[in-house]
């Protein structure tokens, strides 16, 4: 796919243009998409309504947009039920680490709100979208990604996964038949950037994944309640439920409440996105990588550190453009530490060597711990996932 320049673009960017922005200017989206920063005042609020210490991907601005997270946020001080809903296009065998976070973020948005968690496998939505992989491929890779999926930990008696290609039918068919109803193929083709050339299951994808972001899709596990969702995504998924929150209007819905992140970069550049179907393989942290690779990678990614030992501890390194103290900034925790590290190399003082150190040991314990979690899942762990009425159990 050929390259863009978000910042040059004015009209609505869709998913598939903003995955392959060459920069993305994440302000300037905001704006354009009517979303909000994610300010300190609503991380106390946060914190106060959940009685949970934000995340740092929060307080880091990885996490850095939202709509309507303060309202959700007054429903939930009143003592109401919300749910959180993601999902997941399955489309490869070996997920990497940049798959993980939306999930590693709704288990602790799962646990800060006590709340129900659904997850879509949109295997259809991935046939439409290439031409290589066949419909039961699809339909597989959908449970092998699950196994990644809740190895991050989601509780079984919370939480509903489903493949579409298996589930779509009762009350969710009924709100995705009310959304193909309200629903131009003018707007779908000025929202998402299709036109009449794409297969009908691409122009009509957006209903499938905007459908069970309203309770009322899964009246076997809400019942008649109408309960507000919550809906963490990377970015570029953020015109899906702007279109929801048109439609929650028409059909007098709760309007879902939506948070917002940036891309994980690929280890070849901070203006790069860590993607799967990269021509480079060293740009990828597979979750099936050994310590050995993930060490090789590392060391190969760009370095904002200066040529040589004498002018670095001058000059300091650029953190701006370094990639493994970008992935520090999602995977190094400890506050403290972490500040450090700023000052540390920034200034000179520590080196790129010592930060991509710094950066292996803690992804080689991340993927070796989601290994072990991963290897616990066996069928009966799946069904219990994926039934969605909990009957069995
Ligand atoms: N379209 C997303 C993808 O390509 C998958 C997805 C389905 C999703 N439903 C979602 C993402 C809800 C966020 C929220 O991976």
């Amino acid at each position: 796919m050929s390259q863009i320049d978000c910042d040059t673009k004015d009209e609505v960017i869709n998913p598939q243009e903003l995955t392959s922005c060459k920069v993305v200017d994440y302000m300037k989206l905001v704006d354009k998409f009517g979303c909000h920063i994610i300010d300190n005042t609503l991380l106390e609020k946060f914190e106060k309504v959940t009685g949970k210490k934000a995340h740092v991907w929060l307080k880091r601005n990885i996490y850095f947009s939202h709509q309507d997270l303060d309202t959700l946020l007054d429903l939930v001080a009143d003592g109401k039920e919300i749910f959180i809903y993601t999902g997941r296009g399955p489309s490869s065998n070996s997920m990497h680490i940049g798959h993980l976070v939306p999930f590693m973020f709704a288990k602790y948005l799962q646990d800060a709100f006590n709340a129900i968690v659904i997850i879509q496998m949109s295997d259809d939505e991935k046939y439409y979208a290439r031409d290589s992989v066949s419909l039961d491929e699809c339909n597989k890779l959908a449970y092998e990604n699950a196994k990644d999926i809740i190895a991050c930990g989601f509780n079984p008696l919370k939480t509903f996964i489903f493949s579409n290609l298996e589930t779509v039918g009762g009350s969710l068919f009924r709100n995705i038949v009310h959304l193909m109803k309200t629903t131009t193929g003018n707007q779908i083709k000025g929202a998402y950037g299709l036109n009449l050339s794409n297969p009908i299951g691409q122009i009509t994808w957006p209903m499938f994944q905007i459908a069970p972001a309203f309770s009322s899709s899964f009246e076997n596990i809400f019942h008649k309640k109408n309960v507000t969702a919550l809906i963490p995504m990377g970015i570029d998924q953020a015109v899906y439920f702007r279109t929801a929150r048109d439609f929650a209007d028409k059909m007098k819905y709760p309007k879902p409440a939506t948070i917002h992140s940036k891309f994980l970069p690929g280890l070849e550049g901070i203006n790069t996105k860590m993607s799967s179907t990269s021509t480079n393989a060293n740009s990828v942290i597979f979750l099936s990588d050994n310590a050995v690779t993930i060490k090789k990678k590392i060391g190969l990614s760009f370095s904002g550190g200066k040529n040589t030992l004498i002018e670095h501890r001058l000059l300091g390194a650029d953190l701006s453009v370094d990639v493994a103290y970008q992935y520090l900034t999602y995977f190094l925790e400890d506050d403290d530490k972490f500040q450090q590290i700023t000052t540390d190399y920034s200034s000179g003082i520590m080196t790129s060597g010592q930060i991509k150190q710094i950066l292996v040991d803690l992804l080689v314990e991340l993927v070796n711990t989601h290994k072990k979690n991963r290897d616990l899942i066996d069928a009966i762990v799946l069904r219990q996932f994926f039934d969605m009425t909990k009957n069995d159990l």
